[in-house]
């Protein structure tokens, strides 16, 4: 197992808590939300991701104490630029798979480098994602909120350091950062460029997944997410603020800094995981359970146990399965499935599939392994296998995944995709058995 060095920042540990945190002494209010007069002069706002009346388990709420109260801003002017592959394409069944998206040569910070690969629904709908690539030269010098959603942000190359109104984090390659619906935060590189993925979650905040017969520990465990400590930074502007509305783009003009919150407590927080923290689990005698036991936050939808997304991550691990077709098996599922790779070689496919790239299996559509993977596996000698160097993910929505128009018309659309099955050929011999 691979433990990461640790940082210079510091965190706060947990997922899902009552977090608190302070820049400086006393600025938090013991006792109350919402003083007559706040420690510093500050001002108290409270920033809801849901309604004030849901059921106590799903309430995400954080209180802000902060230099100016977010309401101090000019009107919001709609901008010229959007982002790139927002307008729809036409419906498809067939699939699809991308070569990976180069990093463009002109200064292109995380907003501009985003593209829109496929989204569910429109993005004013309570439910369903919408599913981004980022690729950035430069670092963001905007200060940018989504109403629209939560973001969940996969690097597959490049560090980032996201300083969002309660602290920073930083990530890099196998490891995530969630930001909750209407945080602000600007992205800064710490490499000389950055490419990942981005799913925007309209529905239901992510959550831990219910482990059921597997018991109390597994899969992502609590203890290993990450939320920031308060920072601010007390500075005038000009500052763009820039945030998506009902997926548009405006922006004001601030004269300060929009990260200015001195403390904070609640549990509508940003955080961050390390992918090599998972606790994979598989079989140890033969076949292999659903991709489902890779899930490592899920966020539910209206149809018990049917996920608005799950995000499932295919990790190193052990193949030890005896008499068994050890790659995935072909397959046809109500569940919508949008894959990208973060290192290495997916172990589904022996070409094609790279990191940086993406693929895109909607409702029933037919997939599985390769011509090439199918031969090797039905051919393998069993013994225990380690799958190492390798980290596939998986969006997997209960909607169907309507790919951009963009996304379709886009020079890294693999055309030929349906051919890596068609050298499957015909093994079957009534005679044999
Ligand atoms: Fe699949």
């Amino acid at each position: 197992m691979h433990t990461p060095a640790p940082s210079d920042l510091n965190y706060q540990t947990g997922f899902g808590n009552t977090f608190s945190s302070e820049a400086l002494p006393g600025a938090l209010p013991i006792g109350q939300n919402s003083p007559q007069r706040l420690p510093y002069g500050l001002y108290a706002e409270q920033l809801s991701g849901s309604a004030f009346t849901v059921p106590r388990s799903e309430v995400r709420r954080t209180w802000l104490y902060r230099i100016r109260p977010s309401a101090s801003h000019p009107e919001f002017k709609r901008l010229g630029a959007q982002i790139n592959g927002i307008e729809q394409g036409p419906v498809t069944p067939n699939r699809l798979r991308w070569s990976p998206f180069e990093v463009p040569a002109e200064r292109t910070d995380f907003l501009d480098g985003l593209i829109c690969l496929a989204a569910t629904a429109p993005a004013e709908q309570a439910s369903g994602v919408s599913v981004y690539v980022y690729r950035a030269n430069a670092s963001m010098e905007s200060v940018f909120f989504d109403s629209d959603g939560e973001l969940l942000i996969v690097p597959e190359s490049g560090r980032l350091g996201i300083d969002t109104e309660l602290g920073r984090l930083e990530i890099g390659p196998l490891q995530i950062a969630v930001v909750p619906r209407g945080m602000r935060f600007r992205v800064e590189l710490l490499d000389a460029t950055a490419r990942g993925y981005l799913c925007e979650n309209h529905g239901c905040p992510l959550r831990l997944p219910e482990l059921g017969p597997i018991g109390s520990n597994g899969l992502a465990n609590p203890r290993d997410f990450l939320a920031p400590l308060a920072r601010y930074e007390d500075r005038g502007g000009p500052v763009q603020l820039v945030q998506k509305f009902l997926g548009e783009l405006w922006a004001c003009e601030l004269d300060h800094s929009p990260l200015d919150v001195v403390a904070w407590h609640g549990n509508h927080v940003p955080y961050r995981y390390d992918l090599r923290r998972f606790n994979t689990l598989g079989t140890v005698s033969f076949d292999h359970p659903d991709p489902s036991i890779f899930t490592v936050l899920t966020s539910p939808g209206s149809v018990p146990g049917q996920a608005n997304v799950d995000f499932v991550i295919f990790p190193p691990r052990w193949m030890v399965a005896e008499h068994s077709f050890r790659p995935p098996w072909f397959h046809r599922n109500l569940m919508n499935e949008f894959m990208g790779l973060l290192q290495g070689v997916y172990d589904a496919k022996a070409g094609g599939f790279l990191p940086g790239g993406a693929s895109l299996h909607n409702r029933m559509s037919a997939h599985g392994p390769d011509a090439a993977t199918t031969r090797q596996a039905i051919a393998a000698d069993l013994k225990p296998q380690k799958i190492e160097n390798t980290m596939a993910f998986m969006f997997e929505t209960g909607q169907v995944l309507r790919p951009s128009r963009l996304a379709l018309d886009c020079r890294e659309r693999q055309t030929d995709y349906d051919d890596c099955w068609s050298g499957l050929a015909r093994t079957f011999e009534p005679n044999r058995k």
